[in-house]
């Protein structure tokens, strides 16, 4: 047990996937998973243990932002000996080249965050996916037909910004996309020696405006959801 997670040792598998919200953790043990089992509920982040065409994962919320994700794979990896994480989530954006709804593999994140160097002096303002996860998954949205763009994004600490310099953060380091985890969620992987990987699906756009309705993303959702089981069996 840590301070945030209660499960035991053995009740987490080696790979965890991390929807942002718990409650989309709860969707995907209840619809894709065989034999889920709730491993953790402290704080109401909910954990589920089971397996996917026979294969054991966890699915997990992280919450929002850097500091609830950094928290949550941080004990996974170091006190639960977990090898990779998959975060899913949803991400605004940059570019009017990119429709509602389109999958993105991180390859890599800009931050102008903090989380690095407060955690161990970093001043990498970029941080990588794994590749061979990053692999698997390209592997797998082959197989399922599924067109993914991989991209450089922006990992943030801010949702909401009085002056967006989004249109400078594209054209200086060419981050197609906002979200507000991945750069944590990478550090603590490559602090620890193991492994991470982001997919995200578009849910609004900063130039067109266009955003999705929260049943919509729901329902986008599967695609990704899919995606990342698929990929676990390929590990
Ligand atoms: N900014 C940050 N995170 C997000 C966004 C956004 O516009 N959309 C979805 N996640």
């Amino acid at each position: 047990m840590t301070p945030h997670i209660e499960a035991k040792k053995g009740d987490i598998a080696k790979t965890v996937i991390m929807p942002g919200d718990p409650l989309r953790a709860k969707y995907i043990a209840d619809n894709f998973l065989e034999n889920p089992r709730l491993v953790n509920q402290v704080r109401g982040m909910l954990a589920y243990t089971g397996t996917y065409k026979g294969k054991e994962v966890t699915v997990m919320g992280s919450g929002m932002g850097m500091p609830s994700i950094g928290i949550y794979s941080y004990e996974l990896y170091k006190e639960y000996e977990v090898e990779q994480i998959i975060r899913i989530g949803t991400a605004g954006a940059y570019t009017k080249d990119l429709n509602l709804y389109d999958l993105l593999l991180v390859q890599k994140c800009y931050s102008e965050s903090s989380y690095g160097s407060t955690q161990n002096g970093s001043k990498d303002e970029f941080k990588e996916a794994s590749f061979p996860l990053n692999f698997h998954i390209q592997e797998a949205a082959q197989e399922l037909g599924k067109h993914l763009t991989i991209a450089c994004i922006h990992s943030s600490d801010v949702f909401y910004k009085e002056n967006d310099n989004f249109k400078e953060l594209y054209e200086r380091y060419g981050c197609l996309a906002c979200e507000m985890e991945s750069f944590a969620l990478f550090h603590n992987a490559s602090v620890l020696g193991k492994k991470a990987a982001c997919i995200l699906t578009i849910s609004d756009n900063l130039v067109t405006k266009e955003e999705t309705t929260s049943r919509e993303r729901q329902n986008s959702l599967k695609d990704m959801i899919e995606l990342a089981l698929e990929s676990v069996l390929k590990i």
